[in-house]
């Protein structure tokens, strides 16, 4: 369902530019969900963001259902949001109208599709355990609550793929996994491809298959053995020989990757002899 290559993305403004992404690769198979998990500022959204086609990458190579979705249309953009994404954003507002009822607001994308159907707006409700609050009112319900409903408005013309960004973040820990289970659910019965990002590494336990991002790349990969993340099987050998690509931007920055700065036992500032050989780029730490 997805597949990533090489994936960059800096945003640029006049002063600096943030290296977002710098070279992630993921690969998510047609009916699995996933979690990303990764700190703040990791890139998790920025991920998102590209898989939903809300933004561009500024490098790299990305498919989702197949199809080259960097170089789509503004028309086939438009339709690919409508039709192949469904989205529960972190911030909830974005997803949900308040004045309007639970089932008005997972009818609402429908009718945006000219498929109005409060028959299966209700078969939502059912799903995310809302049976109960078909026609109560947005601001009548709890923030967990209101959270399913995002989850069902997602859901509403029946995506392939459904992102949910930090879906649990203004939740308690109670509430999580029940978002979690709703999700779960989801996937299973209806068979959309999942994709999670959490900063909670307790929550991505959950999940089968955990991907951990760290400065804007996947750096291992984890699957739930015995309800303990372990690191995949044969992970640590591929990345060892894996040569690390990270990008200089036009006026010659760049960011070395964290552990070769632990290596070198760089911390604050420090100074390097920068020095061009025949096909390479030398940093030698200064000594006084
Ligand atoms: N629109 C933007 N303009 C500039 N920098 C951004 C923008 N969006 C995100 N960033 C930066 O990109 C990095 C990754 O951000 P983000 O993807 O939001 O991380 P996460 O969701 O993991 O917290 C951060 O350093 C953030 O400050
Ligand atoms: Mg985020």
């Amino acid at each position: 369902m997805i597949r990533c290559e090489n994936l960059v993305k800096i945003y640029k403004s006049e002063e600096t530019e943030v290296l977002a992404l710098q070279g992630l690769d993921l690969n998510v198979a047609d009916g699995e969900m996933v979690c990303v998990v990764g700190n703040s500022g990791s890139g998790k959204s920025t991920l998102l963001n590209m898989l939903g086609g809300i933004d561009k990458p500024s490098a790299g190579r990305l498919f989702v259902d197949g199809k080259d979705i960097v170089r789509f249309s503004n028309t086939e953009l438009i339709e690919y949001k409508r039709e192949t994404v469904g989205f529960v954003w972190q911030n909830k507002s974005r997803n949900l109208i308040p004045y309007m009822s639970a089932r008005q607001n997972v009818e609402l994308p429908m009718i945006l599709a000219g498929k109005g159907d409060p028959a299966r707006a209700r078969e939502l409700l059912d799903m995310v355990g809302l049976s109960g609050h078909y026609n109560s009112k947005l601001a009548q319900l709890s923030g967990g609550e209101q959270q399913r409903v995002a989850i069902a408005i997602a859901l509403a013309n029946r995506p392939k793929l459904l992102l949910a960004d930090e879906p649990t973040g203004a939740v308690d820990t109670a509430t999580a996994k029940q978002i979690m289970e709703v999700l779960r659910r989801a996937n299973e019965e209806t068979g959309v491809t999942v994709v999670i990002v959490t900063h909670d590494m307790k929550l991505a336990n959950q999940m089968g298959r955990v991907i951990a991002i760290r400065d804007g790349r996947t750096s291992s990969e984890f699957i739930m053995k015995n309800g303990i993340a372990m690191p995949e099987f044969g992970t640590q050998n591929k990345e060892e020989t894996h040569d690390e690509v990270i990008v200089v931007d036009k006026v010659g920055r760049l960011q070395l990757p964290g552990e070769i700065l632990e290596k070198f036992g760089f911390s604050g500032e420090t100074r390097v002899v920068v020095s061009a050989e025949e096909d390479r780029i030398v940093l030698t730490p200064y000594k006084n």
